[in-house]
């Protein structure tokens, strides 16, 4: 049975289905479902590619942050990155600091590659229950399931996911009471027809890690913005899809081909890591990779290439220019560098 035929048998079971349920089934089904089946995703021959995939100067970078989370709350201490995808962080983040890790995936093309990586990296499917050290999660909280709202009449509106004949259809219908709850607070001054992802799932996954956080900090690095800075992403909502590198088709039309995915709400993620009694800070990706050291790290490569040309070794020129360019793209303002970091202190 197709992935499609699946929803739509649940569909007739159990009636339309909350959006969450099917970003579930889509993303994360083991027969079909985008991460849950098939190849690995997140690779550079992939449907996305990632600030990890495009350099190891990324998992060198957030070394320094663990490197010193470390020296402030001493052992134990381990590094849990939560959706580590290849673990192309995780392998140069472990180079530069010595740690004991942990790698929690969902995918089982990931736990694979993962896996047959050389090196002290313990993989797992779940997150451990008590956690000292730092916690990270790349692009992960975009693909946690959520569900679909629209501002209408001054209330709003649940979106589900039903079937017409051989297509699945939304249908919006009253909004389930935790989906109203979770609008009331984080949806912010929505105009009539706006449309809001209510990450549910996220900020559940995220209270629940700041809980078992015994000390040190939660890293989240992902596209999105504050409540704010979403509102005028809201008239057509941020909800797409990826293949290959490009938007991809309507999220309903191929369940289980395409990633989905949409702008985190920062300020929803730091309300709940705040009231289960973290410490927040919220930076743009270049500001918080230029703390960290890159920026600093791009100057020398610029002053080693050009050392390089006038030495007129050619070869080590081009391979600085190119870690040069890399660390470009992981700080570029409109680019990854205007992805959001918030880290959660305990
Ligand atoms: C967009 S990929 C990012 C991979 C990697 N962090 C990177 O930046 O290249 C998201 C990953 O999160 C994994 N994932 C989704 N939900 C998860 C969960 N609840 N626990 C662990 N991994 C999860 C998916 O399987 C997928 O590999």
């Amino acid at each position: 049975m197709s992935l499609k035929d699946r929803i739509r048998d649940e569909i007739a079971r159990h009636g339309p289905m909350p959006f969450e349920r099917f970003m579930e089934l889509a993303l994360y089904h083991p027969d079909g479902g985008f991460f849950g089946s098939g190849s690995l995703k997140s690779d550079k021959a992939g449907d996305f590619l990632t600030s990890p995939e495009v350099s190891p100067l990324f998992g060198e970078t957030l070394a320094v942050h663990v490197a010193r989370e470390r020296s402030r709350i001493g052992d134990p201490f381990s590094v849990v990155e939560v959706g580590a995808g290849s673990g192309s962080l995780l392998r140069p983040l472990l180079e530069k600091v010595e740690v004991p890790a942990m790698a929690v995936e969902v995918s089982p093309a990931a736990r694979a590659a993962l896996g047959s990586a050389p090196g002290e990296i313990t993989v797992a499917d779940e997150m451990p229950s008590s956690i000292r050290g730092v916690v990270i999660a790349n692009e992960l909280v975009d693909n946690l399931p959520m569900a679909l709202a629209q501002r209408s009449g001054g209330g709003w509106r649940e979106r589900r996911v039903g079937s017409d004949q051989d297509d699945l259809v939304f249908i919006d219908f009253e909004p389930r009471p935790e989906v109203s709850a979770w609008l009331a607070d984080f949806a912010g001054d929505v105009p009539d027809g706006g449309w809001v992802e209510a990450q549910l799932a996220a900020t559940a996954w995220l209270a629940r890690v700041v809980d078992e956080l015994q000390a040190g900090s939660v890293v989240i690095i992902d596209y999105g913005d504050t409540t704010e800075g979403l509102l005028p992403r809201r008239a057509d909502g941020t909800l797409r899809t990826y293949r290959a590198h490009h938007l991809g088709p309507h999220p309903l039309d191929e369940p289980g081909k395409t990633d989905i995915t949409a702008d985190v709400n920062f300020s929803a993620l730091a309300a709940v890591a705040e009231s289960h009694g973290a410490r927040v800070e919220l930076q743009r990706q270049d500001d918080f990779l230029s703390d960290l050291g890159l920026r600093h790290r791009l100057s020398e490569l610029r002053e080693a290439a050009l050392s390089a040309a006038r030495d007129g070794d050619v070869m080590s020129q081009l391979r600085i220019k190119s870690t040069g360019t890399e660390a470009e793209t992981l700080l570029h303002p409109r680019g990854l560098g205007d992805f959001r970091v918030l880290v959660a202190t305990v």
